[in-house]
């Protein structure tokens, strides 16, 4: 049975730089306390008329110059997004036409902070079967039109950023390398504590003016409630990965946590006992980018931090839901 290797990595992200003394001109808050709660400096956000699924093509674009592929080697796309261009249809067959590939198929993913690695086992397990032996999968996110930047919206606009992260699969029989496993969960209990209410079916219609005022067309958050499961439940699935595997924390070369808080992925580390060289942040220069943030951050640390084939590489993410999730792969 063949293994998925990951062929290339490639990421993009709005040129127009959003600094927090930016947003202290549009809402109450402080460099300092964006900086001291969450660790984020600065994020991407787009310019008006830019689509989720351009940001995801240019990512693609860069992806495939690594590997030396063309888009015609594409043989599926798998999409991640929470903030799609439209309703319906997906982006991911927006992305193929932008690609130029018609035929080739498109699923889309709707899992949050974790929908990178959500498409990953679904990839991985098409890749196994032999379904499929070359496959691109994206995490493409563009939150800043969907975000309340205002003094009521703060606590969730500082943190979410725009960008893409675009990975190329490919099935390899090559010992010992490739994705060794995908562990995923969800807990819908919690689903109230990080959603975004309207648009949305169970409304007729789907959206009013007086949900525009009330602000229900905005992403709300418990963020503590959602902090506190997030610091459990990612070292937890991290471990279940490497116990599965009969690996330990220290053979990890580098771990990339989903980057919703730099406090989060602190407290993953120490959890696991990691050095700071075993765990690659990125949150300071793009804020929280949901399901593209573990594919720009995969794709700075491989340059980063040296990655090299047979280093054993760690993915952990946490977010609405709840839903969370890992892999390991063995680069
Ligand atoms: O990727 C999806 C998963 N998401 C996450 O994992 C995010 C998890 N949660 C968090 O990262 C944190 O809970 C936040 C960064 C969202 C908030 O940090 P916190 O330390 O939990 O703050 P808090 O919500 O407890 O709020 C503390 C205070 C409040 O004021 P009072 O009630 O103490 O007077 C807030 O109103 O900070 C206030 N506050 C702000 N002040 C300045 C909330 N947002 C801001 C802001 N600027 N942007």
């Amino acid at each position: 049975m063949p293994r998925t290797a990951f062929a290339a990595v490639g990421f993009h992200v709005p040129d127009r730089l959003v600094t927090n003394e930016e947003l202290t001109t549009r809402m109450e808050t402080t460099d300092a306390w964006i900086r001291e709660r969450t660790g984020i400096r600065e994020r991407r956000w787009v310019r008006e008329g830019t689509e989720n699924s351009d940001l995801a093509l240019e990512a693609t674009r860069k992806a495939l110059a690594t590997a030396g592929w063309q888009a015609k080697d594409i043989e599926a796309i798998v999409y991640a997004s929470l903030s799609p261009d439209h309703m319906m249809p997906g982006d991911g067959c927006y992305l193929n036409a932008k690609l130029g590939i018609p035929g080739v198929p498109a699923l889309d993913v709707r899992n949050q902070c974790s929908g990178f690695l959500y498409g990953l086992a679904v990839a991985d397990a098409w890749i196994r079967i032999g379904m499929y032996r070359r496959i691109l999968l994206v995490g493409s996110e563009i939150h800043s039109t969907g975000l309340d930047v205002s003094t009521r919206g703060r606590d969730v606009a500082v943190i979410f950023g725009d960008g893409a992260g675009a990975a190329l699969l490919e099935a390899t029989d090559e010992p010992g390398r490739g994705v060794l496993s995908c562990h995923l969960h969800a807990d819908g209990r919690f689903a109230a504590e990080l959603s975004c209410d309207a648009p949305g079916s169970k409304y007729h219609p789907r959206v009013t003016a007086e949900m525009i005022e009330s602000g229900a067309i905005y992403p709300r958050m418990e963020g503590q409630k959602v902090f506190k499961n997030a610091v459990v439940r990612m070292p937890e699935v991290l471990r279940e990965a490497l116990d599965q595997n009969g690996l330990s924390p220290k053979d990890l070369k580098v771990v990339v946590p989903h980057q919703a808080n730099l406090r989060i992925a602190q407290m993953v580390q120490r959890s696991l006992e990691l050095r700071d060289d075993q765990v690659f942040n990125n949150i300071e220069r793009y804020g929280n980018t949901t399901a593209a943030s573990i594919p720009i951050a995969l794709a700075e640390a491989v340059e980063a931090r040296d990655v090299r084939r047979g280093d054993l590489v760690g993915l952990c993410a946490f977010g609405a839901g709840f839903t969370w999730a890992s892999a390991l792969v063995r680069w």
